[in-house]
């Protein structure tokens, strides 16, 4: 009893440590100091400062990196402008690693040279490819590869060789030169061209070797292999050595208005980098965080070192065992109680959600494989599952274990919980055992609206009664949840790959992550802004004030998407129609709304009912939210375009003429005859184009 006691009053001081931790940990300081819309993340990568996508993010432009969303998904993060992906920054040491090209030299089995034979040429100005990290490493068995580049003003030139008979000379893991030869890189490199060559045409060992590969890797991600003599990637990791240049060393810099080590921490030269100018920062002894914030290096928390006097005394008394069993426990505590809380509450009750098991899911998902994902969020990987019935199911699982994000889970398994829509996504349960609760839904077949309206060689295109009625039915979901739910919920990222679609094309909306319930007597919420470039509601992004109407514009957007089939921002339109709302919205106000819709939507049955809509969308986009309509009204007028189209078509043949000649009356005043339009953009419109581009910038 009294042994008992002592260990359960010590299991709830360690809970009450973990507990501390939790809170305290995931909050990174550095979050506080960044301008709170530099965005941190860009497709896998984790973006810290001096590092930024845009103006007033990073420190200087050779910190720059350019976020490519408008041709990748998930979106490519470029060093600089150029067209090396970057795949990892670190802080520590200044290090990061990017993607280089290998160079290869081929050829045909008579021995002529192949047409897609390449040399490398790769420069990354103002930092240095680590001499430390990677190796110049050549494949092949007739082969030799040589590396050149410049240190300060002298020429740099190396090479080395590679042979071998046949394909049992090679080992596995040896670069000595039989079928693989490595050779260290000098310091100082930030500019190499790498070429790879064959003394005799690979004539001799064709059969398992047509090619000479070359490229500079980073040595800790490659192990040479037999299966790469006849086939390697066509891109490698490589390790780039970052420091703040243009401000001399340590001594001189510290005198530069410039001086980038802020508060409690220091500067040093890296070792690796022997060069007179360049520095990195680092936090003073007892201090962590990010040293070139202004206070972004933080003092340990007490509660930290009292976790760490905890848990090693934990460690000493218990198990490892146990102490893996207390966490899962401490997990339910936290989330998971939560969670089960809201499961237990759902109305309804003929189809409660499931607490699923670890084990059952990943048996489901063939272990997380790849080859299942279905879709990436901002904050979660969505993988096709299939449950012991074999029915198929969609499972989202966090990327990264943070606390932030197993909030938004709740906050969804929250939501979700209050809501029941045949035009909602389902929740069929949840996984509470892992470390990041995991959602299971029911599994949509058609995929995303996004996927359909923007997926080019799709041939058939949607017809556009579907489309009202998936606009319809997405606006009768928003309605619902503005007013109709017991607790208003604005969902905060309508877009379009958020709307799914099953096998008769019925419009479900997914993803809850970011959606807010509001109490009801607040009307408006002060929140960190949060969104999709493109969808966001102007006067939000300005006031940070979230109301029902920011929902209203996105849908505004979408709406305007389902019309012409454009995406909401791309790069490959001329600048002043960019933004899809303002390319819209000034063809709109032109009279000119039939010359960008898709071609061959509009017929004599459906004109006036896309006039309505296009007007419909107008009043949605409106820049102020005030002056747009409600979700209701939206929906109510929607359904009503639906269901009054065909039988007011029956009794105004009439009409007809009338609306024809007015159309070609606008289309004249729209053509000016060279291809542009006498439209010049009003006030409230350029409101719209300002917004698209400082965020994308
Ligand atoms: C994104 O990448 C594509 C293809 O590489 C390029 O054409 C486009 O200009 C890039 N966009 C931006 C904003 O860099
Ligand atoms: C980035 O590099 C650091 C240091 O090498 C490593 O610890 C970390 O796991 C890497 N992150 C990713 C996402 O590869
Ligand atoms: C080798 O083969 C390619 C295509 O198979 C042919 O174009 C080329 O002329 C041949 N070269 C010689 C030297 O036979
Ligand atoms: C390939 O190399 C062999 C030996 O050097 C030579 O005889 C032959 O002409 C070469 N073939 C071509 C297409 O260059
Ligand atoms: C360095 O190489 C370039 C060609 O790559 C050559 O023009 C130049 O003369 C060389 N400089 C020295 C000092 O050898
Ligand atoms: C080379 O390997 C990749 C994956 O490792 C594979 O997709 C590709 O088909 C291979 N190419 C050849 C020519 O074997
Ligand atoms: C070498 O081969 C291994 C095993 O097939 C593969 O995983 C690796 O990606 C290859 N390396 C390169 C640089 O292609
Ligand atoms: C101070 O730093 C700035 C910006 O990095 C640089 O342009 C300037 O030359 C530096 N001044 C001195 C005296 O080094
Ligand atoms: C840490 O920085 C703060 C703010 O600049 C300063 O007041 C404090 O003295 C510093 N602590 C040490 C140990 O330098
Ligand atoms: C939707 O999915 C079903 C079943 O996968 C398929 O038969 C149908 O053609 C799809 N419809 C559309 C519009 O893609
Ligand atoms: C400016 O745009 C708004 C809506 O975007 C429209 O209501 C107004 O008529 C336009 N004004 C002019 C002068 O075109």
């Amino acid at each position: 009893m009294g042994l008992c006691g002592i260990c359960l009053r010590l299991v709830v001081l360690v809970e009450m440590l973990l507990l501390m931790a939790a809170n305290a940990a995931p909050t990174p300081p550095q979050l506080a100091q960044v301008p709170p819309d530099c965005p941190t993340i860009c497709g896998d990568l984790q973006i810290v400062y001096p590092f930024g996508t845009k103006d007033g993010c990073y420190l200087n432009k050779a910190f720059l990196i350019t976020c490519n969303h408008t041709h990748y998904n998930p979106p490519k993060p470029f060093l600089r402008e150029s067209t090396i992906v970057v795949t990892n920054i670190t802080l520590e040491e200044g290090r990061m690693q990017v993607e280089s090209l290998v160079s290869k030299d081929c050829y045909l089995k008579n021995g002529t040279m192949t047409d897609d034979s390449i040399y490398t040429y790769f420069s990354i100005n103002q930092f240095t490819i680590s001499h430390t990290k990677n190796k110049f490493t050549v494949i092949g068995c007739e082969s030799y590869g040589r590396i050149k580049g410049k240190i300060g003003r002298k020429n740099y030139s190396e090479g080395c060789i590679s042979e071998c008979k046949n394909k049992d000379d090679v080992t596995d893991g040896d670069c000595s030169g039989s079928g693989c030869c490595q050779i260290d890189i000098p310091k100082g490199l930030q500019e190499i061209k790498v070429r790879s060559s064959s003394f005799n045409n690979h004539s001799k060992v064709w059969q398992f070797n047509p090619c000479t590969y070359a490229f500079v890797i980073e040595e800790s991600q490659f192990r040479f292999r037999s299966s790469n003599l006849s086939n390697t990637t066509a891109r490698v990791p490589t390790a780039i050595d970052w420091s703040i240049t243009g401000q001399g060393n340590c001594d001189k810099a510290k005198n530069n208005a410039s001086y980038a080590c802020k508060s409690n921490s220091s500067c040093y030269q890296p070792p690796a980098n022997n060069n007179a100018d360049g520095y990195l920062c680092k936090c003073d002894d007892g201090y962590h965080g990010n040293p070139y914030l202004p206070n972004g290096c933080q003092g340990v928390s007490l509660g930290f070192v009292m976790l760490l006097v905890g848990s090693s005394l934990f460690f000493f008394m218990f198990k490892k065992r146990r102490l893996i069993k207390l966490k899962e426990k401490f997990f339910q505590q936290n989330g998971g109680f939560l969670l089960q809380q809201q499961l237990s509450k759902r109305t309804g009750a003929s189809d409660t959600a499931k607490i699923f098991s670890e084990e059952e899911l990943k048996k489901a998902t063939n272990n997380f494989d790849e080859k299942r994902i279905i879709g990436r969020g901002g904050y979660g990987t969505v993988y096709k599952g299939f449950l012991t019935d074999n029915n198929p199911v969609a499972i989202k699982k966090s990327k990264i274990v943070d606390q932030s994000q197993i909030e938004q889970f709740i906050n969804e398994v929250t939501v979700l919980s209050q809501i029941n829509h045949r035009n909602v996504v389902k929740l069929l349960g949840c996984c509470l055992e892992t470390e990041v609760p995991l959602l299971v839904y029911e599994y949509v077949t058609n995929g995303t609206l996004f996927d359909h309206i923007h997926n080019k060689d799709e041939k058939p295109t949607i017809p556009w009664e579907t489309r009202l009625r998936i606009a319809a039915e997405t606006a009768g979901v928003l309605s619902y949840l503005h007013s109709s739910a017991a607790t208003p919920i604005i969902h905060r990222d309508v877009k379009s790959t958020n709307i799914l679609l099953d096998d008769d094309v019925t419009a479900k909306v997914s993803d809850f992550g970011a959606s807010k319930l509001v109490p009801i007597d607040e009307a408006q919420l002060s929140t960190m802004v949060q969104g999709t470039l493109g969808y966001l509601d102007p006067e939000y992004l300005h006031t940070s004030q979230l109301t029902e109407k920011s929902d209203v514009y996105s849908f505004g957007v979408v709406v305007v998407e389902l019309m012409t089939r454009k995406k909401v921002l791309s790069f490959d339109r001329p600048e002043e129609e960019r933004s899809l709302v303002m390319y819209f919205l000034s063809w709109l106000n032109a009279g000119c709304l039939f010359e960008i819709l898709e071609n061959g939507i509009v017929n004599d049955d459906n004109r006036e009912q896309i006039r309505e809509v296009g007007e419909l969308a107008r009043r949605c986009l409106r820049v102020k939210g005030e002056e747009r309509p409600t979700m209701k009204e939206v929906a109510m007028e929607l359904e009503g375009l639906r269901r009054m189209h065909k039988h007011q078509w029956d009794n105004v043949e009439v009409n007809i003429e009338e609306t024809e000649h007015l159309l070609s009356e606008t289309s004249y005043t729209c053509n000016n005859g060279d291809g542009t339009t006498s439209v010049a953009a009003n006030d409230s419109m350029k409101d719209h184009l300002l917004m698209a581009f400082d965020i994308a910038r």
